[in-house]
């Protein structure tokens, strides 16, 4: 099978076919979504909860994600690699911006590189961009400004709200964006935004009328055991199959049960 690039995905939003895009953080999840025909695997700071159990995706490092960024791509080799900038690696200048992407695309061999923010971040684009590093942009809910935006919660509603995010969405798609990550954005205003760009949107809680969606693989797969937010379709109960396995196992060992003589090596 052909890899896919970021052309063919430019080519999808001309022929108005939708594409799905998943985060993966390791090489068995990375090789199914491979194999499930998923043209587009993010390596998500989501890392940062999901993999990683931190609080919020604010401490995971550049130095923790590359790692994963290296199993994902080993994992899945014809499949467009995305890797999420962690927060503070990118924001204080575009030099520095350029300098992570740069580690991304070297040391993690991803072939593209997302980051959070609009209109205060198209110089950021744009240096990254002129390096020849494919950017995706994230607008609307932006996980790594919770504490600003005053935790999770809808963006761009309100007249002047959604005009501001019509504004990030045509910033970062001048700036060089070659996708846009609209999160947490009322189903209309990101049908407008996807109507308007010639880039295509990926929407994780903004409707069916965006070109392609995105769900973090431990959400979409059921394996985190709390309640999950009302944009997240449980496609699976990884959390259960697993529990009940491990459950199953234990009870053999301490029963004898396991290993049979089928598992066990004659002398
Ligand atoms: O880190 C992540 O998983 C993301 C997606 C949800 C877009 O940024
Ligand atoms: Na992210």
């Amino acid at each position: 099978p052909r890899r896919t690039r970021i052309v063919h995905l430019l080519e999808a939003k001309q022929r108005g076919e939708r594409w799905a895009m998943l985060t993966a953080y390791d090489r068995a999840s990375a090789a199914i979504f491979e194999e499930a025909g998923i043209p587009v695997l993010l390596v998500g700071d989501s890392a940062a909860n999901n993999a990683l159990g931190y609080d919020t995706t604010l401490p995971v490092t550049t130095d923790e994600l590359l790692p994963l960024v290296r199993a994902v791509v080993r994992g899945a080799p014809n499949t467009l690699i995305v890797a999420d900038l962690p927060f503070g690696s990118y924001e204080v200048s575009p030099q520095q911006a350029l300098e992570t992407a740069v580690r991304f695309m070297k040391e993690g061999q991803a072939h593209a590189v997302k980051l959070e923010g609009g209109a205060e971040m198209a110089p950021v684009i744009e240096a990254i961009t002129a390096a020849g590093i494919p950017v995706m942009a994230h607008i609307g809910f932006t996980p790594q400004s919770e504490h600003a935006l005053g935790g999770y919660r809808v963006q761009g509603r309100g007249e002047e709200k959604a005009r501001e995010l019509l504004r990030s969405a045509h910033a970062v798609q001048d700036a060089g964006a070659f996708a846009v990550v609209l999160e947490m954005v009322p189903a209309p205003i990101a049908a407008q935004v996807t109507a308007e760009l010639t880039i295509p949107t990926v929407g994780i809680g903004a409707g069916v009328g965006c070109d392609a969606q995105v769900l973090v693989w431990y959400d979409f797969a059921g394996l985190n055991d709390r309640k999950m937010p009302r944009f997240v379709k449980q496609y699976a109960d990884l959390h259960g199959t697993l529990l009940a396995a491990a459950q199953e196992y234990k009870a053999e060992v301490e029963a004898g049960t396991f290993p049979g003589p089928e598992h066990s090596f004659d002398s």
